[in-house]
């Protein structure tokens, strides 16, 4: 099992999960963060970390969010390593709870199939 990085992450990447995880499984996106399944330890630690709740243990995600799953595991390969030297977006409380933010990312760092907007 792993934990997955679900869409509340998108144009917020508030960054408080990587300082809490023991294995280096996030992975750096332009406006988010994936976890790499491979990686992933379950542990939890990032659960309570996240201001937006955008992590789930993979067995508990919302069906709204199961796109999640592809997501973080197509992407981690792709995208270098988060270090704890990452900073909040800019504008990350301004996003934080804005619905349907995976259609905003440009189709090669979307969800496929592309959820239900
Ligand atoms: Fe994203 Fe939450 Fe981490 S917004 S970067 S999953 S703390």
């Amino acid at each position: 099992m792993t934990h997955v990085v679900t869409e509340g992450c998108v144009h917020c990447k508030y960054a408080e999960c990587i300082t809490y995880c023991p294995v280096a499984c996030f992975r750096e996106g332009d406006t988010f963060l994936v976890i790499d399944p491979e990686e992933c330890i379950d542990c939890g630690n990032c659960v309570e970390a996240c201001p937006t709740d955008a992590i789930y243990p993979e067995d508990e995600l919302p069906p709204e969010l199961q796109p999640a799953l592809e997501w973080n595991a197509r992407l981690a390969p792709l995208l270098p390593l988060a270090t704890t030297r990452v900073l909040p977006l800019a504008d990350a409380d301004h996003w934080n709870g804005t619905p349907d933010k995976w259609l905003s990312l440009p189709p090669d760092q979307a969800p496929v199939p592309a959820p239900a907007g």
